[in-house]
């Protein structure tokens, strides 16, 4: 998820621009700033380009899912299913609100399997987060379905596909609220950020006072008496992530584009060899083709395959520990409770998977060269 690739001088441009003035902060000093809003700038740009009524910027991707659930008043005593392969800031934003996080299985597709997640519903259940993991579309009409009928709340997590859509709706603006990462390895980067989106102008109010300790931000009223009633932290974006973010998001369908041509390239060239399984893709148009995933028979050809594949000089990407909860040692929790009544299905594929993360400046040399080393390395099957 290469926008850090592509970090060059319309960044530099945007940065001097808010040097000049030397206004960091995204509220306030109006006059020294000469009316020159980043952050107010990037989530507009960022709303039009979604295609969403509203988008606040925050500090950080695991910010945007922690304000998300925020917005939709979740708290202790409230259960939040999510797929149990997901980067694991997903489930420490459920932690931090004191609900309980409780795992569903991921399918074919490594997102969330509609199925699990309507058997994990009790009443306690308030909201569903699908993860759109690796740039692929989760299977969002099922999971939909399945919300609405029970009356739960969706926040999608798009972290790792902005720009990416299901069926023609870009992804995380299908359920109430989608929550987007621009930190370094992003498709798009502002070194640390993230957004909030949704079409509801009360879950984005609420979003707002909880990103700023819950200043009400009245116009024409200084910061210091605006008033506050609600409950809030600080999750705020400041001007110079807004700035760089301004310039990669004018080079993301660049980067959509060119990821899609790499990826295609890899799949067409290498769907005849025997022995690997591509990942399922819900909805292949809306794939930003960040990273390609095959599936191997079994953990043991896996091991052995990409093995031959690294010795041979072609990089794979680690995922399974960070991504894959029950990787993750438990102590890492503190005892938190974390539902995890899982069936094996999603550490079977996680176990079976190899990944080939893409990039924008990948030569043609490089992409046959990978597409050479599976097809000698496939022997191994
Ligand atoms: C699925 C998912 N959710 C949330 C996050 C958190 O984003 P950030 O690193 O910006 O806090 C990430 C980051 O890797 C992610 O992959």
């Amino acid at each position: 998820m290469p926008g850090n690739e592509l970090i060059g001088k319309e960044e530099e441009v945007q940065v001097a621009d808010v040097m000049k003035r030397g206004v960091l902060f995204r509220y306030g000093f109006e006059k020294r700033r000469e009316n020159i809003f980043k952050t107010f700038e990037f989530e507009e740009k960022f709303a039009q380009y979604i295609g969403v009524k509203y988008a606040l910027a925050v500090s950080s991707g695991s910010a945007a899912v922690r304000v998300a659930l925020a917005a939709l008043n979740i708290g202790p005593g409230d259960e939040v299913i999510t797929s149990a392969f997901t980067f694991i800031a997903t489930i420490e934003a459920i932690v931090e609100t004191g609900a309980i996080p409780v795992l569903a299985e991921a399918d074919n597709s490594l997102n969330l399997e509609p199925k699990d997640f309507e058997r994990k519903i009790t009443d306690k259940t308030k909201v569903v987060i699908p993860v759109h993991m690796f740039g692929v579309p989760a299977k969002m009409d099922e999971i939909m379905a399945i919300a609405r009928k029970h009356n739960i709340s969706v926040i999608e997590d798009t972290a790792e596909a902005c720009g990416g859509s299901y069926k023609d709706k870009k992804l995380g603006t299908i359920g109430d609220i989608g929550a987007f990462s621009f930190d370094y390895v992003k498709t798009i980067t502002t070194g640390e950020g993230g957004m909030v989106i949704t079409n509801e102008e009360n879950l984005y109010q609420k979003s707002i006072y909880y990103h700023d300790h819950g200043h009400d931000h009245r116009p024409n009223t200084s910061r210091g008496k605006e008033s506050r009633k609600h409950l809030g932290f600080n999750y705020r974006m400041g001007e110079l992530q807004a700035a760089i973010g301004l310039a990669q998001l004018a080079k993301l369908d660049y980067i959509i584009e060119q990821q899609r041509i790499h990826k295609t390239y890899l799949k067409k060239e290498i769907s005849s060899v025997k022995g690997i399984k591509f990942r399922e893709i819900p909805d292949p148009h809306g794939d930003i083709g960040a990273f390609l995933f095959l599936y191997l028979p079994n953990r043991e050809k896996k091991e052995k395959f990409e093995k031959a594949l690294n010795e041979a000089g072609i990089e794979t990407g680690i995922f399974a520990y960070w991504h894959y909860f029950a990787n993750v040692e438990p102590s890492a929790y503190q005892g938190k409770e974390v539902h995890l009544e899982m069936n094996g299905q999603t550490e079977n594929l996680v176990n079976r998977a190899v990944l080939f993360p893409i990039a924008i400046h990948q030569s043609e040399e490089e992409l046959k060269k990978i597409v050479e080393g599976i097809k000698k390395t496939s022997s191994v099957i």
